[in-house]
Parts: C-alpha cells; structure tokens; sequence
C-alpha cells in the first residue's frame, strides 16, 4: 500500500536527517516505528504526509509511493484527499478555544458531504468521553481526551490510512492502555496504521510488524512479535536486560547485520 524507498531528508540543505529509509506499510496492517530521541521518526512522517516543506525539510533522493503512484511533492491536503492518509502530528493538535464538537466539525473542512454528523456520532461512540464533553472547549480536557479528540478529527477526514505520531505521549498507562485498545478497534474497522512510539512496549502488543530507527537509518525490522522478543530491543526500548551497552549500534546483533547487509 505505502512503499517509503531509500528516502533521504535534509533540514535547511545542510543537516542531514533521513539517510536512506525503506519502509513498506501493507492495507490492513498496524505498523510500528520505534527509536529514540532524534531518531528521525518525526521526520519520516512529516515526508510522507506531504508536510516536510512546512518544516524547512527537502527530500532529495528516494521515493514514497502509494499504491505504485508516487506521492513525493504532492501537498498536504491532495494527499490526503485523493490517497486518504492522515497524519495527527506530535503535540495534539486540536483548537483550544473551540468545543470539542468544534473541532470535529473543522475536521471536517475538506468534506461536503451529508454524513459529518453521522460520523461525528461515531467518533463519540469510539471515544465515549468526547461524547460527555462535545460541549466543553478543548483547551480543558485533558492531555489524554486532547489525543482522543486529535485522533477523532483525523477520522473526521475519512482516512484509509492513520500515521499517528506517539499518541502515548505523557498519558498514564492506563489511558495509554485505553488509547491503544481504540486504536486496535479502528484497525479491525479497516483503517491502516502507522504508530511511531516511544512506548515500545504497548505498541509492539498491538502491532503487526516494526522498525526500529537510529539516527536517520533502519537498523532492525521483523514482525511485531519477534521485535519483543528481541533482546537488543528489550535492553535499549523495553528497559530490561544489562545496561552496559550505550546504543543500539553497540549490540552484537545489530554489528553481525551491518556485515550480512
Ligand atoms: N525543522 C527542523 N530543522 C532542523 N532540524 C530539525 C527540524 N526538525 C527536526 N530536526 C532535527 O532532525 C532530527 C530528527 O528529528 P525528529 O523530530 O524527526 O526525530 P524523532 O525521532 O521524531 O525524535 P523524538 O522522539 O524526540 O520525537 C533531530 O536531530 C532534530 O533536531
Ligand atoms: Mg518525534
């Protein structure tokens, strides 16, 4: 479905970011990228949602397809309404002084149709407490309900693809658990996902397969199972093992792939 070849991304021409990506993504699946602080995963998602221009960012070698059709250069906005991908970026973006049925209705903006309150009702009956709230402007809820409701305005645009850039951010691990059971629920609904997290753990649960990042590069990729279950993962993201590794790319295992490739 989303096929991310070779891509390489620099910042302002000179700092260079992504340093030749490959990253597929099939329909159906949840996909998870995983890595740390600076990784480059931000950026991953900002190239592919058509936005890495707002960022002073420039894709200069590689491609991103959709479908067999490449995307790269293409705005926003036609990517999202002709290929149905939407990206909710970092720090949930939803409108402080407006309701929370607001700004579900501004989500709406690229739409003409009849259904938006259907689909309005909807995203209350996947995110009850939006429902309770739908009143109430978004500057008050709370950092979990804003990442709700920025994951039900994405919905709002009727998306077949999801790049959620880590929802989990400073939530409690029982709303985490809440907002990655709804994210499962919307997978089983047909929905595509892409979950970049710090939160490996959670993710790598409800995930089908992964990526692990470091600086600019792909350093692992196997099914989501595995990734768990990989040892290098559990010391650097999972927080068990021995600590006596300072980064990924100290691992054994990681040193033996970089030969094999
Ligand atoms: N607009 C920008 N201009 C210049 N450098 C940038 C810009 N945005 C990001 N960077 C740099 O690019 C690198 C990768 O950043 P990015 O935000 O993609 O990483 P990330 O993996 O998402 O990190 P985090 O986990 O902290 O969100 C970092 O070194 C960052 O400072
Ligand atoms: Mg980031």
């Amino acid at each position: 479905m989303l096929s991310i070849e070779n891509l390489r991304v620099v910042y302002h021409d000179v700092i260079s970011v992504l340093n030749g990506i490959s990253v597929t993504v099939s329909e159906g699946e949840i996909l998870i990228i995983i890595g740390a602080n600076g990784a480059g995963k931000t950026t991953l998602l900002r190239s592919v949602a058509g936005m890495i221009d707002f960022y002073d960012g420039d894709i200069i070698d590689g491609d991103i397809k959709i479908n067999d059709e490449s995307i790269k250069g293409l705005d926003a906005t036609d990517i999202m309404k002709r290929f149905g991908l939407t990206y909710v970026i970092e720090d949930r973006p939803v409108f402080w002084y407006l309701t929370i049925e607001e700004n579900l209705g501004a989500a709406s903006f690229s739409r003409w149709d009849k259904q938006v309150k259907t689909d309005m009702e909807n995203v209350y009956g996947l995110f009850p407490v939006l429902g309770k709230l739908r009143h109430r402007k978004a500057g008050y809820a709370s950092g979990g309900e804003q990442q709700m409701l920025a994951i039900g305005m994405a919905l709002m645009t009727k998306p077949k693809m999801l790049l959620l850039d880590e929802p989990s951010l400073g939530l409690a691990p029982l709303i985490t658990e809440e907002l990655f059971s709804i994210i499962g629920r919307l997978n089983r609904t047909g929905i595509t996902i892409v979950l970049v997290e710090q939160n490996a753990h959670a993710a790598l649960d409800i995930g089908t397969r992964g990526y692990v990042m470091e600086t600019g590069r792909i350093v692992l990729d196997g099914n989501a199972r595995e990734l768990l279950e990989n040892e290098d993962v559990r010391e650097f993201y999972l927080g068990s093992g021995k600590k006596e590794r300072k980064s990924y790319k100290d691992a054994k295992r990681y040193k033996r792939r970089k030969r094999w490739l």
